[in-house]
């Protein structure tokens, strides 16, 4: 075996890329359940790209038999119907385990500490992912599929100037079309994988050079034993290879039961109106993206001043996530040792995040439009907030507190139209949720007890 490994080694370097990134990568001691989810993405980019390979063996990208071929990977291709729900799971389980990891690295303040790279990479991938998801949902060419397609390609109509030349370009047609579902066909099954591929790459590599973050936010490379090694670093294998595969075990417990009992997961996973084949002439009654792009698609809903400012709001609310190294200076990372205002705007931002999702899916009433507007209202202000958090002056909290809740009033009150009964009783009401925010996380750290930094230990602790 060592003979074997020496002739690999001279033509190419394994046995040292096997150290450098598993065996002699030290990892800090302490990572916990928040860490399982990168290793989870990747083993779902896996079950993604190896059941899209098989998929793709029996699928037709026309439009005039691409529903029925799905239809007959559902029913007459033996285990068609494992490796289609084995994929339609995997996309919604993709996100899951995607935001659980975005959110570990808001906690932990994962972006400082020269890893705004593998941050911004990260973005990327996140970016990728959904254009990925988007295009992918096209494919089976039913009702949902058609009309989801045509809100979202009709949002670059919005760009001023060139809108209706840009939409026309994407679609290669003037309406969704054959060569609409040829071209995003040839990007979800080779394009947009491979570019995935590659961020993931360029990820882990990024990673590697600076290190592990982990739940205290201590850098371990500042103090190492004589040989080098991290005083509180382990190597990745065994140790957290091992973890990993606990982890993986749980993960698919949960993956393949829904798989094979609640594939649908009551028309999250799988919308019901997709079961019908795509009719230009038939709009369903209520268009909804899937339940990963809601919280964005209530951000476009909400912004209604014109349909460009909606469609500017909704890469806003994603841009802001990209600057989130920059906007968050505070030096210290882990919210164990900041303030527990800031662990309140963050679980605060989490809960808006999932309210936003839920607002998605469900059709428009005037009460729940106004909830839509102060949840993206929220949304924005959380970036303000965890940049006026960088410095815990009680000063500069009241001036935050004043300047945004007079803009909001500001707000309401051009908004406010007596006239329109429904929604100004709405707009009444509903600023109980923007001003209870700001008064939770800019005038409670005004009481010392929650504004208090704990210092950060000089060693990792739990
Ligand atoms: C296909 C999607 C992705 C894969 C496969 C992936 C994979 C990984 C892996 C394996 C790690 C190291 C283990 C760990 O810390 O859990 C990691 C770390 C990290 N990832 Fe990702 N990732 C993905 C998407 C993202 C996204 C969307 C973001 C955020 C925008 C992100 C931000 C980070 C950060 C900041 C770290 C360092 C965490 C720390 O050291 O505390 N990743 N990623």
């Amino acid at each position: 075996m060592q003979g074997f490994m020496n002739w690999i080694d001279e033509r190419f370097p394994l046995t040292k890329v096997w150290n450098e990134h598993l065996a002699e990568y030290y990892a800090p001691k302490n990572f916990n359940f928040w860490y399982y989810f990168g290793s989870l993405a990747m083993l779902v980019l896996v079950i993604q790209i190896i059941s899209g390979i098989f998929l793709t063996m029996h699928y037709k990208p026309d439009e005039a038999m691409a529903f029925a071929s799905v239809e007959y990977i559902m029913r007459d291709v033996p285990g068609g119907w494992f490796i289609r729900y084995m994929h339609s799971t995997g996309a919604s389980a993709f996100f899951i385990v995607v935001y659980l990891h975005m959110f570990r690295g808001l906690i932990y303040g994962s972006y400082k500490g020269k890893r705004e790279l593998v941050w911004l990479i990260g973005m990327t991938i996140y970016l990728a992912l959904m254009a990925e998801a988007f295009m992918g949902y096209l494919l089976p060419w039913g009702q949902m599929s058609f009309w989801g397609a045509q809100v979202i390609i009709n949002l670059f109509n919005t760009v001023p100037v060139v809108g209706a030349e840009l939409s026309t370009w994407i679609r290669g047609d003037y309406v969704i079309a054959d060569a609409t579902l040829n071209r995003l066909f040839a990007l979800h099954v080779a394009a947009v994988p491979l570019v995935l591929v590659a961020l993931v790459f360029v990820h882990i590599v990024a990673l590697h050079v600076v290190g592990s973050n982990n739940p205290d936010g201590v850098e371990i490379k500042k103090l190492k034993d004589d040989k080098g090694i991290p005083l509180d670093g382990i190597p990745f294998h065994p140790y957290y290879s091992v973890k990993d595969i606990v982890g993986v075990g749980v993960f698919l417990l949960v993956f393949f039961a829904i798989v094979f009992f609640a594939p649908e997961m009551g028309g999250y996973f799988l919308e019901h109106a997709n079961f019908e084949p795509a009719n230009s002439l038939k709009t369903p009654e209520h268009i909804a993206p899937v339940w990963y792009f809601t919280p964005f698609y209530t951000v476009l809903r909400a912004v209604t001043v014109s349909p460009f400012a909606g469609t500017a709001a909704m890469f806003l609310a994603i841009i802001f996530l990209f600057l989130l190294p920059w906007i968050d200076k505070n030096p210290i990372k882990s919210w164990r040792y900041r303030n527990t205002a800031h662990t309140i705007n963050l679980l605060l931002f989490a809960a808006v995040f999932m309210v936003l999702g839920y607002l998605g899916v469900k059709p428009v009433t005037p009460e729940l439009k106004e909830l839509g507007t102060r949840m993206t209202e929220i949304y924005f202000i959380f970036f303000i907030v965890l940049w006026v958090h960088n410095t815990p002056s009680k000063a500069k909290y009241l001036m935050w507190f004043i300047i945004l809740a007079g803009v909001i009033g500001l707000m309401d009150f051009i908004r406010y139209n007596p006239d329109a009964t429904d929604d100004a009783q709405q707009i009444a009401w509903q600023w109980i949720f923007p001003i209870g925010y700001l008064a939770l996380t800019l005038l409670l750290p005004m009481v010392k007890r929650f504004n208090d930094e704990k210092p950060v230990p000089e060693r990792v602790t739990s």
